[in-house]
């Protein structure tokens, strides 16, 4: 089948159980996008499909075929908002959630750039972090969505 990949037409062979998780990260070596539960409960997969995160340990590689996939690969391809708030916001610990994250957040913003704290709270809300940084994580997400200042709520 055909699927564009982070802007690039691509041809692969899948058999029919492969997830799109596996397809990224052990056919296509897009090792970013990362495997945590494997069940569709921690959103470390998190991947967009034509612009909406969707859970990649979840969805079978055929059904993205002929869709367009964006993986965390894309978002570090260039200067990105979102990836320095995260850093000046030390929105993570260990870095295992942090690809799902992002991809989550950037599906947002690519909808709404002015998205509300609420907003934000939801995107990520299907996105564990172990390390307890989701405090961070949204206010770095608020920094890009409300630069000129906005808090997250209690
Ligand atoms: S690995 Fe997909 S939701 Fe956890
Ligand atoms: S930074 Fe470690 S799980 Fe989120």
């Amino acid at each position: 089948m055909r699927l564009t990949i982070n802007g690039r037409s691509q041809d692969v062979e899948v058999p029919p159980r492969c997830t799109l998780l596996h397809l990224l990260r052990e056919d296509l070596h897009l090792t970013g996008t990362k495997e945590g539960c494997g069940i569709g409960t921690c959103g470390a997969c998190t991947v967009l499909v034509d612009g909406k995160a969707v859970l990649s340990c979840l969805l079978l590689a055929v059904q993205a075929g002929g869709r367009s996939v964006e993986t965390i690969e894309a978002a570090g391809a260039g200067p990105d908002p979102l990836l320095d708030a995260f850093i000046k916001h030390d929105a993570f610990q260990c870095g295992f959630c942090t690809p799902g994250q992002i991809m989550a957040l950037r599906g947002l913003f690519q909808r709404d750039p002015r998205a509300s704290a609420e907003e934000i709270r939801r995107a990520v809300e299907g996105n564990v972090c172990r390390c307890g940084a989701h405090l961070r994580i949204q206010a770095a997400a608020l920094d890009v969505a409300a630069p000129s200042g906005g808090s997250i709520p209690e």
